[in-house]
């Protein structure tokens, strides 16, 4: 029964939308901080976000905030750079999940090449593990990939779920629950916690979780934040729990 982790990235989002520079004292809306508060009243594991090097969702007052208030666990997903790395020694997320970022994405498109970036990426990990921070990287499914974030030090693999969510014929997407399969359990051999997300829905979670063993937690954000929109945090949230197996089904709990 893995955990959840939810990205309240876009609840952030929807707030650049019209509050950009906004000043100390007012209340700009939806509060990121509000967000966290509901998760972790529902039973939300942790808390994701992820600091962009373009601030276009979460700043680094959230972040700080965040790391100041919720009791759950913060989970910082940011770019393995130096400024970066900067702002997690100081903020002291419980966990740090390094993904690959380009500004010109819309969302993280792939996994971190962590095997052709190894001294780089064991520079980082050090020092972040030296101020006490777990380190997790995002990577495709990959045997190569997982083997390097043990040599890196990564106590933590994120499997990629895009190519998975996004997949169009039934082979395509047994295909890739293999391969999450494989990846997961040797992982699991060698020592690593595996989590995985990107993509994961309503729709196609319950299927990856029955296939992927050693699951430990989901980071889902987009679809739970959509489905907000329309039943309320609190509702798109229990709905999931239910679906990761955590929650009994309440038919009338809202
Ligand atoms: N995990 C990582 C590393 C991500 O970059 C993202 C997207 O920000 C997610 C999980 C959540 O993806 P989604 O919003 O599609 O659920």
């Amino acid at each position: 029964m893995p955990e959840l982790g939810l990205n309240i990235d876009h609840v952030a989002t929807l707030r650049e939308a019209r509050y950009r520079d906004w000043k100390k004292g007012l209340a700009p809306e939806p509060g990121v901080l509000e967000a966290a508060r509901v998760a972790e009243k529902v039973g939300v594991d942790a808390i994701t976000v992820h600091l962009r090097e373009d601030r276009r969702h979460i700043q680094e007052a959230d972040v700080k905030e965040l790391s100041r208030v919720i009791s759950i666990p913060l989970n910082l997903e940011m770019a393995a750079t130096a400024a970066m790395t900067r702002h997690a020694l100081i903020i002291k997320p419980e966990e740090v999940c390094l993904v690959p970022e380009s500004r010109e994405e819309v969302t993280t498109e792939g996994g971190l090449d962590v095997a052709g970036d190894i001294p780089r990426l064991k520079g980082v990990i050090a020092k972040l593990h030296s101020a006490k921070i777990e380190v997790s990287a995002f990577i495709d499914a990959d045997l190569k990939q997982v083997e390097a974030a043990h040599r890196v030090g990564a106590q933590t693999v994120e499997l990629h779920t895009g190519t998975y969510a996004n997949a169009t014929t039934l082979r395509a997407c047994r295909a890739e629950l293999a391969r999450h399969a494989r990846a997961a359990a040797f992982a699991h051999e060698i020592g690593l916690r595996v989590n995985a997300g990107h993509g994961l829905h309503y729709s196609n979670v319950r299927e990856y979780i029955e296939d992927v063993p050693h699951l430990h937690t989901l980071n889902i954000g987009h679809a739970i934040i959509a489905r907000a929109v329309f039943v309320g945090l609190e509702k798109a949230i229990r709905e999931m729990l239910v679906l990761l197996g955590s929650r009994e089904f309440a038919p009338n709990a809202d």
